[in-house]
């Protein structure tokens, strides 16, 4: 049943840069495809994976009319905040890109303008919202009123953030402008629409019938948005940021920013490599789209009716959206400061890069809604990561120096005991990878961390320290079955913790590491010198967890 690809795509949803990125963000996207990226080049997969900041849109001409720059300063900072900080988490993209590179600009520009030559758009003439005292039309975010559905009296004219709902502008009640507060008028304009009805047969049967596997919120979504019906959609606005709509008498208008900003993984690409249409344009390459719950309708719906009607492109196999992390039982807000934000977890916890990816990944929203507390990730760093995963790649290499000189002991004679703890790791590897290749993360990192559990449980069961004095031979074995055990969980977390894993593969001497070495027993050359053991976590004290509350209730 499954089929075979050459090479792998792996994109990531560009963050908007208006702000930067919190572990809802982290937790919900970037690590889940970061853990997917690594595994599979660990396994040798021809596999590149792209992200990059989503620069256009109207929260982000709203924040530089708040702040009195230009919108163009404003995605200039946080691009680079976000980029920074993804590399300090050790996001391992190809490229972190913007859509406001000139590639990107050329490539939109060319994708809507094959579109519109083929005649695909619908082009229609409306009466829009448009503040007379501001002189400007207000697309998407520029109209505040109230929410039809649940009353919240600061909806967006494309979204009510309370219900979730999506909305349009004349779904309104008591519609005003963001930008001068006036009551609006309205406006004649013209506009070209993707016709989504067109695409509806094509879809039913690309997700319904062709991809039962994707995870039951996603195509839950995907039914529910077929079943109610398609209409056209508006991919242009009337809007001076963006990138304009390249035709005749289209002065003043953009593209929509949900147009241009999933073509950015087509552009990111092209700026990796001049080989782009190899991952673009050919049925071996598995596309996965990485995403959150929000997101689903435009990379499930729209996107791929765009990349259908260009005709050129692949679409995604698989678009593992998580659902929503919230903290300390509370939705992660922007607006009110709650949130975990990853430029300033860097600077608080230097060196922990790996603790909040191990956290996040541990409690990752994958089937439903999560809770990130501080009292968890304490909780989970030192009774895992410190007692389990630490002590025991500690342990291997303290006795290992202070009996053999820190060099990797000959195994003898295999007892019961030991082919016991032997065969109970010998499923790891087929169960990590069912769960990794399935976006099953956490039961993935589940089995990882068992097989230091295991590990950790046959020092305690041989005690090779009291055998020192009787049966040193006994020792060695233990000792270099042990140092097997790690050599494996260097490999084993290599896609989790990849600090943690450089670190122990360092401290083993291993040079090389593939995936195909997990489960064996004969990584590490006997004699192998091994390197000072180096603590790989530390205890997280309660005056540091309690600071980070305080930290979020001022
Ligand atoms: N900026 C969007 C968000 O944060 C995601 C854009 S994904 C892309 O929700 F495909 F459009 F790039
Ligand atoms: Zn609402």
């Amino acid at each position: 049943m499954a089929k075979e690809f050459k090479r792998y795509l792996v994109t990531s949803a560009l963050p908007y840069a208006n702000g930067p990125v919190h572990i809802g963000h982290l937790a919900g996207v970037y690590i889940p495809s970061d853990i997917y990226t690594r595994y599979l080049r660990l396994r040798g997969r021809d596999v590149i994976s792209v992200c990059g900041s989503d620069e256009h849109g109207v929260p982000i001409t709203i924040k530089a009319r708040k702040e009195g720059v230009t919108p163009q300063q404003i995605v200039d900072r946080y691009h680079a905040l976000i980029k920074k900080s993804f590399e300090g988490l050790g996001m391992s993209f190809d490229i972190y890109s913007r859509t406001s590179s000139k590639t990107h600009a050329e490539t939109a520009s060319a994708f809507f303008r094959k579109l519109y030559d083929e005649g695909k758009f619908i082009e229609k003439t409306s009466m829009q919202y448009y503040d007379e005292e501001a002189q400007t039309f207000l697309a998407d975010r520029y109209i505040v009123g109230t929410c039809p559905k649940c009353g919240n009296d600061r909806a967006y004219g494309d979204q009510c953030e309370k219900c979730g709902s999506t909305l349009s502008p004349d779904e309104l009640i008591d519609p005003h402008s963001a930008v001068s507060g006036s009551v609006p008028v309205k406006r004649e304009t013209k506009h070209w629409y993707l016709p989504l009805d067109r695409y509806e047969e094509f879809l039913r049967e690309w997700i319904l019938d062709g991809h039962k596997e994707w995870k039951t919120n996603v195509y839950g979504q995907c039914k529910s948005w077929l079943d109610g019906g398609l209409q056209p959609r508006a991919v242009s606005r009337d809007l001076d940021w963006g990138i304009p709509v390249p035709v005749e008498g289209a002065e003043g208008k953009v593209l929509y920013v949900w147009f241009d900003a999933p073509i950015g993984y087509i552009s990111a690409t092209k700026d990796i490599t001049p080989d782009w249409e190899r991952y673009w344009k050919s049925e071996d390459t598995k596309m996965v789209h990485f995403i959150g719950k929000d997101n689903i309708v435009f990379h499930c719906i729209v996107f791929p009716s765009m990349l259908k009607a260009h005709g050129d492109y692949i679409l995604p196999e698989n678009v593992p959206a998580n659902e929503f992390l919230n903290l300390e039982g509370d939705k992660i807000s922007t607006s009110r400061n709650w949130a975990v934000w990853l430029h300033e977890y860097l600077e608080e916890f230097p060196g922990k890069q790996d603790v909040l990816r191990y956290v996040l990944t541990a409690n990752a929203p994958e089937t439903k809604d999560n809770d990130f507390t501080w009292k968890d990730f304490q909780a989970r760093n030192n009774n895992e990561l410190v007692a389990i995963l630490g002590n025991f790649i500690n342990r291997s290499l303290v006795l290992t120096h202070k009996y053999f000189d820190g060099k990797v002991p000959a195994a003898g004679e295999l007892t019961d005991y030991d082919r016991e703890t032997l065969r109970e790791f010998s499923d790891v590897k087929g169960r990590l990878e069912s769960g990794i290749e399935n976006y099953r993360f956490r039961d993935a990192l589940k089995e990882a961390m068992n097989l230091a559990r295991i590990g950790n449980k046959y020092l305690a069961d041989t005690e090779p320290w009291k055998l020192v004095k009787s049966d040193m031979d006994r020792v060695a074995t233990i000792l270099n079955l042990a140092l097997q055990i790690s050599a494996n969980l260097a490999i084993a977390f290599e896609p989790f913790l990849p600090f943690s894993a450089q670190k122990i593969r360092t401290m083993l001497g291993m040079t090389v590491t593939e995936w195909d070495m997990l489960g064996h027993t004969d990584i590490l050359e006997t004699g192998t010198q091994l390197a000072a053991p180096e603590l790989l976590f530390e205890k997280i004290e309660d005056s540091v967890i309690e600071a980070q509350i305080k930290k979020l209730q001022d």
